[in-house]
């Protein structure tokens, strides 16, 4: 019986801290779980080398397709070139769904000309707290940011 309790009170006790964690708005730590989906092709920190996708150190307030040595799509280029800058708010919205929103971006700047082909990034997350928790944490690889 003493056996039986002790185990309930452990398990709650390991229960209680992941509930809480649930709770906030935008969680590194869960964004660090997450990030595992996009190491399949992204590096980030120390040392990190570009893969199938750009180095995402510092990605917050860069000019989109702008990493050193890597090749992007024409698509992605062309924004970058027409001024888009990540913010926090547009990777969130970018990793959705990569090519409608660079073709989007691209069109709203009057350049629907150039809204063509596909963006290099076949991958997409749909949840938005994921989308919000990963982002959360490719900011803390953006000092100052
Ligand atoms: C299947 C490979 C793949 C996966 C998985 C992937 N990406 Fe990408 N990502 C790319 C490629 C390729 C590009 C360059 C896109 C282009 O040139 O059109 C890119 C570009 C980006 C950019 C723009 C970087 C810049 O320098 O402008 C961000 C931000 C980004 N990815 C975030 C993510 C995040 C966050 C995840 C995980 C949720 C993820 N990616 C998953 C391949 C991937």
């Amino acid at each position: 019986m003493k056996v039986k309790v002790y185990a309930i009170a452990t398990i709650v006790a390991g229960v209680i801290p992941a509930l809480t964690g649930i709770a906030t708005a935008q969680d590194t730590t869960n964004g660090a779980q997450i990030f595992k989906q996009c190491t399949t092709c992204h590096r980030i920190g120390d040392g990190a080398k570009n893969l199938v996708g750009p180095v995402l150190n510092n990605v917050v307030g860069r000019q989109a397709g702008t990493y050193e040595g890597f090749r992007y799509s024409p698509l992605m280029k062309a924004a970058g070139e027409n001024g888009l800058v990540w913010s926090e708010d547009l990777i969130i919205q970018y990793i959705a769904d990569p090519t409608p929103f660079l073709k989007k971006y691209l069109t709203d700047e009057g350049k629907a000309d150039l809204a063509v082909g596909s963006a290099f990034m076949t991958f997409k997350l749909a949840d938005e707290q994921q989308r919000k928790d990963v982002v959360a944490y490719l900011k803390t690889f953006s000092p100052g940011k």
